[in-house]
Parts: structure tokens; sequence; C-alpha cells
């Protein structure tokens, strides 16, 4: 069985592909500092698939204690690298934790993988490194604009560092660019656990749906599109799963064309702010209540992929529309809040 090291798996992705992996009969290791997320998903994991995943409570910025890790735990066939700080804003109030955090953990890992002839990573990009986009569809051959943030900054380093890496070493690495993740595991025993208040649309929708949150603020309705507020391609968590295992399936077969590649993960759909709460309204028969306030600074105005080249080379196309991703985010949240 091929084992698989998942770093950040107990985080929101990165537990929806730990649950995909098993269920592709892959062996999962999880790494995790617990810093955004609780044990309990563990559980989670364990009650889908049966399989309670290993685990160890690790900190990959401490550069000793990823060394004694790969000294007691050798053999892994690949590493899906999730484990980052993610929050756009946060990182403008505080960009050496993301610096820290964010690059030192790759570097640490990938002299790891070298240690170790480690030769599959897979890495978790952005489309933020994208910045705004001159035309869309968005594809991958799309120039990186400056970023935005340290966060989407951190996203283009460690893509540069990737592809450095892999030029001179055994390493084969793929870097899958999510959109906008969304929704939650069928079962409701996963899902997007925010800490405080929720920086993404969803989860902020379905927690003042939840009475959690008093009302919506959207960020401007006076852009450039249809209805005047930002698109986003809103990507189910489950189909941007098994994109996870699709590039394992990928490099494990040697089938990685060139040595670093990446590839947009996104239904190819762009849905405005108020199209997103008109379904979540449509689908939920709950009324949400909401106000139009100004522009939140360094939103893009327009963003959703091309892809192509994820549908032909990797084999993997969405699955889930809006629609059941919002179900399902609001059928997680009724289950976290015991409605
Ligand atoms: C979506 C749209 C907001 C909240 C970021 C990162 C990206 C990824 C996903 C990590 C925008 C509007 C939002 C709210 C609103 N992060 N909005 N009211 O900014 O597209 O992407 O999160 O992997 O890398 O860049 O996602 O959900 O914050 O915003 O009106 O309370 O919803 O203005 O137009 P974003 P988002």
């Amino acid at each position: 069985m091929k084992k698989i090291l998942v770093t950040g798996g107990l985080g929101y992705i990165g537990s929806h592909t730990v649950v995909a992996l098993q269920e592709a009969g892959y062996e999962v290791f999880i790494i995790d500092n617990l810093s955004n997320t609780s044990i309990d998903v563990l559980q989670g994991i364990t009650e889908i698939t049966n399989t309670p995943p290993k685990f160890e409570r690790l900190d990959l910025r401490i550069k000793n204690d990823v060394v004694a890790f790969f000294q007691k735990h050798t053999n892994m066939d690949g590493i899906i690298h999730f484990a980052a700080s993610k929050a756009v804003g946060e990182s403008v109030e505080n960009p050496l934790l993301y610096y820290e955090n964010n690059i030192n953990s790759l570097v640490y890992l990938l002299q790891e993988c070298k240690a170790h002839n480690i030769s599959n990573f897979i890495f978790s990009s952005s489309c933020t490194v994208y910045g705004e986009p001159d035309t869309l569809p968005i594809d991958e051959g799309a120039p990186i604009k400056q970023a935005t943030s340290p966060y989407g900054n951190t996203k283009q380093i460690s893509e540069e560092i990737l592809k450095d890496v892999c030029h001179v070493s055994n390493l084969n690495a793929i870097a899958l660019r999510y959109f906008n993740p969304i929704g939650a595991h069928a079962s409701a025993l996963i899902g997007e656990l925010p800490v405080g208040v929720p920086q993404n649309l969803v989860p902020f929708i379905t927690q003042t749906a939840a009475g959690v949150r008093k009302e919506l603020s959207v960020f401007g309705d006076d852009y450039d599109t249809p209805d005047g507020s930002c698109i986003r391609d809103y990507i189910h968590v489950v189909d941007l799963a098994r994109a996870h295992v699709k590039a394992v399936e990928r490099l494990i077969k040697a089938e990685n064309s060139a040595k670093f590649r990446v590839f947009n993960i996104g239904t190819g759909k762009g849905n405005s702010v108020l199209e997103v709460i008109a379904a979540f309204e449509e689908v939920t028969g709950e009324k949400l209540n909401y106000k139009i306030v100004d522009r939140r600074p360094g939103d893009v105005v327009a963003v959703f992929a091309d892809t192509k080249k994820a549908n032909e080379e990797l084999g993997w196309k969405a699955a889930h529309d809006l629609k059941e991703g919002l179900a399902s985010s609001w059928k997680w949240e009724k289950k976290v809040r015991g409605i």
C-alpha cells in the first residue's frame, strides 16, 4: 500500500483529501500542529472511512522536529503539503508570521525529501497567484502578477522554490491552484471550522443563517460585473480532494511529463456574491440577512478557472455545482450548531 504524508491533514481541505486518499487505497500519515483545527477532525475522518489515519502533532517551523520525524518515519511514497497560514487579511498585518510559516516549513520539508529520497510532492497553491486577471477564464499560462498580499506572495515564492528544486533534483512536483473551496463531506462529519470571525464568504453566510452572525456584509456592489458584486469560482471541497488523488496517481505512476507542473482546480464557472446569496436562499429556504458595504481592499473583481489542463492531463473535472456545495455547507453548519 503506497504511503502518503499529508501535512495540515486535519485542516479543511486536508481532512477531505485524507478521506479521498484512504478511499482510493492509500495509507495516510497526518501531521498537523493543530493551530487552526481540532484533534476531533481525526475522529470524523475515522468515522467516514473506518480507517484511523496515523497522526503526529508537529510544527513544521521547528526544523529539529521535522528532521527527527523523518528519521523515525521513512519510506513515504509522496507528500501532500497543506500546512500553511492562509488568511489574506492577517498576512497583511503580520507578514513575518506568513513568511516564517509558509516558506520555512516548505524548505524544511524539501530538505527532508532530499535526505530521504522522497520524489513526489504535491503543493497546495492558490488562484491568488494570478492577482487581477487580464482575461477570463484564466489558464495556467497567464502572467503571474505582483502578489496583492504576503499570503499570495508566499504561494508565488513557494512555486518558484519547487520549480528550482525540481530542476536540480529527482523531485517531481505538482502545484494545485485552488479557486474558492466551499462545501463539506456529505456525511457532515467533517467540514470547514473557521477560527473566530470567518474571513471567507460561504462560512459567513452559513453562520449568519444559523444565527451565529447578525448579518452578512457584502463588500461592494459597484464593481464592473453584471450585478456589481465580485465574481469567484466556488469549487466543492470533495472535488478538490479528488484532484489531489489524481495528482498523487500521476506522480506515483511517473506520468508527470515535466518535473514541475501547475493545474487550476476550479469549476470553470464564475458566480457573483449576490448570485451565491440567491443560490443559498433557494437551496436552503433560509432568508439571508445581508447589507451592502464598502469594497474590501485587495479584492479582485473577477476570477474563475480555465480547467482544460486539469481535465485533460489529470483526468479530473469538478462533479458538483455551486448549489450542491452550498447545500453541503449548510448541512455541516447545522450539524456543528446542533440545529
Ligand atoms: C469571496 C468573495 C469578497 C466575505 C481567499 C483567498 C484564497 C482562498 C480563498 C485560501 C469576495 C466577498 C467575503 C464577506 C463578502 N484562501 N465577501 N463578505 O478573497 O476570493 O479568496 O479565500 O486558500 O486564496 O484569496 O475568498 O471568500 O474571502 O471572498 O462580500 O464577509 O466574497 O469580497 O468578493 P477570496 P472570500
